[in-house]
């Protein structure tokens, strides 16, 4: 997603211009059943190792993840750096530069509004990360879909989780992340079925098969990555993350990457470059991509009707007319044409380099 980043600040730029509002990228959703692995591919995504992951009910409060753009280190003031976790009070925000203090502080407001004992919020905890290396995005981790109460969940906690991931899916904006393991048979995904609640035509809807690691001895996910079990438009890719060891022994975000294609190579060989996190990752993209070339047109049009606007204005003035519009229609024509098809082209991917220089930028 590093690719895009250029080009939609660029992009942005235009649509400053014109007075057109901000291009609004499609917030990203993960659905799925409990530990089915939400947060794990979440956290490949970010490339970064900083949301609570385990057994059992992790995710207890929707967590909205806010990726913010912001110029490199020496172009800004170190006030507007680093990571910003809030949940009530946008203003009053805590700022971090560390990932595990991050992480300890989503477990500390999860416990602070749903409770020790294993209970649920739908009160959002907003966490914001600036950095030159992230795209304005907005990433959202739901708590799973379970089916009976544990600890101090209410009696009604599957209908109270359905409906916290419907609020959600149900935006026309959200690109859904369907998270189903490939060792549950794909028929009783519930990801896959809230999903077609909100989007039956499966225009925002992507499958991610996780826990390929995980299969049966003599079972594979060939016949489920092909779509020939349940098809999916927008795509279906098979993930291996971290298992909970991994996780224990704080496998680094490289070595899981690496083992994954390794894994995939030797038990997909003829899918192994259509799957992965990282395919995952260029897929994501490629989808953005779509988004904002179909938003090309709209902003064409207003270029167009400003300019008329403009040229009607300056020749009521009787002065000579210089058509600025001309170049403001060029720059937008260029990025549907060269940009868009030079992104589809290559291949993109998260970031995950050496924290930046600076005290307190971490991504
Ligand atoms: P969530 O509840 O859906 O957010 O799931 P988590 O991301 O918290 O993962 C639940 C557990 O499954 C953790 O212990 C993860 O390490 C493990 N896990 C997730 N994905 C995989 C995978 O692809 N392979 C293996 N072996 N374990 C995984
Ligand atoms: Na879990
Ligand atoms: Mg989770």
């Amino acid at each position: 997603m590093e690719t895009l980043i250029p080009v939609i600040n660029r992009l942005q730029e235009v649509f400053l211009t014109v007075g057109a509002e901000i291009i609004q990228l499609p917030q990203i959703v993960v659905v799925g059943s409990q530990s089915s692995g939400k947060s794990s591919v979440l956290e490949s995504l970010v490339g970064r190792d900083f949301l609570p992951r385990g057994s059992g009910i992790v995710t207890r409060r929707p967590l909205v993840l806010q990726l913010v753009n912001v110029p490199p280190l020496s172009e800004r003031t170190q006030q507007e750096t680093g990571m910003h976790i809030f949940s009530k009070e946008p203003f009053l925000c805590n700022i971090f530069t560390d990932f595990q203090e991050i992480c300890k502080e989503i477990e500390e407001e999860t416990e602070r509004s749903s409770g020790g004992n294993k209970g649920i919020s739908p009160e959002p905890i907003y966490l914001k990360i600036f950095s030159p290396h992230v795209l304005n995005l907005t990433l959202v981790d739901l708590p799973g879909i379970t089916k009976v109460p544990v600890g101090d969940q209410p009696e009604d906690i599957e209908a109270q989780v359905q409906q916290m991931i419907l609020s959600f899916i149900s935006n026309p904006n959200s690109l859904i992340l369907s998270v189903s393991p490939a060792n549950s048979d794909l028929a009783t995904s519930d990801a896959l079925k809230l999903a077609r609640e909100v989007d039956p035509d499966g225009r925002r809807t992507l499958l991610v098969v996780s826990k390929l690691d995980l299969m049966d001895a003599g079972t594979d996910a060939l016949e489920v990555l092909l779509g020939r079990v349940i098809p999916v438009r927008l795509g279906i890719v098979g993930v291996v993350n971290r298992s909970q060891h991994d996780i224990n022994t704080q496998k680094s975000i490289e070595d899981t990457a690496r083992d994954e294609q390794a894994f995939l190579q030797r038990h997909y060989p003829s899918l192994a470059s259509r799957c992965g996190s990282r395919y995952l990752a260029r897929t994501l993209s490629r989808l953005l991509m779509h988004h904002i070339r179909d938003c090309l047109p709209e902003l064409k049009s207003r270029v167009t009707v400003l300019s008329a606007q403009y040229q009607a204005r300056l020749s009521s003035y009787g002065q000579p007319v210089e058509d600025h519009s001309a170049t403001l229609l060029q720059i937008v024509t260029k990025f549907a044409s060269d940009y868009c098809n030079t992104i589809e082209g290559t291949a993109t991917h998260i970031q995950t380099s050496e924290l930046c220089g600076g005290a307190r930028i971490c991504y």
